[in-house]
């Protein structure tokens, strides 16, 4: 029996010696190893040897056994080094060469600042809305209190997309026509952001490009005032620009709202001393907001008997410029990559 073992081993080396592709391994071992081989068959009919010849044939099989299955390992590995050179080698692939690097973008700076300040708001429980860029003079105008020769539309140099008349479509001049149409679709208690671009017939320069980003925020509900508008914007600024820097609420005037209001922040150049930057005031305007105009609030489907709400724009450029002190808009929109990939 031991000798029939040997034979065996050198049988099965001899085969395994052989090969030469990977494929054909798994026959072998079905041959030599498998459940209905020679040696899988001595194994199982030792139970029925005596004690004597079982201790020493049982050992010799085993040893065979495990052996054979290092050698089988051991081709395979041999094997796969021979095929990944011989493919590489056919190819003439260097497997030494360091890999190519493929260049990741990442998201331009405004999407960046749209980002952060969307985490802020929703984290105060606001839902973010999308409006469409040709809009109606409705929303733009007319619904948000800035009937035809209302001397307001002279502030916004509109593009028209056709001729005039009462439906009469323009890229919108502020996000803050989305209020009216969220209003249209949501029935109070209303907490709402939405945002994008909007567009001014102007020609560029380091603080105006023709097409730029705005953001407009709108609360509506029953007993709400000026502390909660103040409130939230004052939570804003905090986050967005830290603890440290001072903010201003001043009277201003929207057609859209009433009382209307400005916020601005302490200059990040001077620190409130007076520099270029800020026009010699230490002061920058980042927004204007208000409490929602009656006759928009009923514009909108909203009883002003019942409810009240405030509203809010914000410019997005102004935000980074003021932040990492950039003074010129127009490199948002310049493609340079050079500027593009500090952010
Ligand atoms: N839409 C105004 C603009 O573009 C900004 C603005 C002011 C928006 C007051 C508001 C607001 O919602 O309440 O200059």
């Amino acid at each position: 029996m031991l000798a029939q073992l040997e034979e065996l081993k050198q049988k099965a080396l001899r085969g395994l010696e052989a090969i030469r592709e990977i494929g054909e391994l798994e026959s072998w071992r079905v041959r030599y190893l498998g459940r209905k081989s020679e040696l899988t068959q001595i194994l199982r009919g030792l139970s029925n040897m005596p004690l004597g010849e079982r201790k020493a044939v049982g050992a010799s099989a085993n040893e065979v056994k495990s052996s054979l299955e290092n050698d089988l390992e051991e081709k395979k590995r041999n094997l796969e080094v021979v095929s990944l050179a011989t493919t590489t080698g056919e190819k003439g692939i260097d497997i030494t060469l360091p890999g190519r690097h493929l260049p990741l973008g990442h998201l331009h700076p405004i999407t960046q600042t749209l980002d952060e300040i969307y985490d802020i708001f929703i984290s105060m429980g606001f839902g973010v809305f999308e409006a469409p860029e040709v809009e109606w003079d409705y929303y733009n105008f007319e619904g948000l209190n800035i009937p035809e020769e209302h001397p307001a539309r002279d502030n916004m140099a509109t593009l028209w997309v056709d001729d005039g008349g009462e439906r009469s479509r323009l890229l919108r001049t502020h996000t803050t026509g989305g209020d009216l149409r969220i209003m249209e679709r949501m029935k109070p208690p209303i907490r709402a952001v939405n945002a994008g671009k909007v567009y001014r017939y102007e020609a560029s320069d380091a603080t105006h490009t023709p097409m730029f980003h705005q953001l407009d925020g709108l609360a509506i509900d029953i007993g709400i005032t000026m502390a909660d508008l103040k409130g939230t914007l004052y939570e804003f600024a905090r986050r967005f620009f830290g603890k440290g820097r001072r903010v201003r609420f001043r009277c201003d005037y929207f057609p859209f709202v009433e009382p209307g209001a400005e916020m601005a922040v302490e200059c990040s150049v001077c620190r409130g001393s007076g520099c270029r930057l800020c026009g010699m005031s230490g002061w920058i305007e980042i927004l204007g907001a208000g409490m929602v105009h009656p006759q928009v609030l009923r514009n909108g489907g909203c009883d002003p008997e019942v409810y009240s709400g405030f509203a809010f724009g914000l410019g997005i450029e102004r935000l980074p410029m003021l932040r990492y002190g950039i003074d010129d808009i127009r490199l948002f929109f310049s493609s340079d990559l050079r500027f593009l990939r500090q952010f």
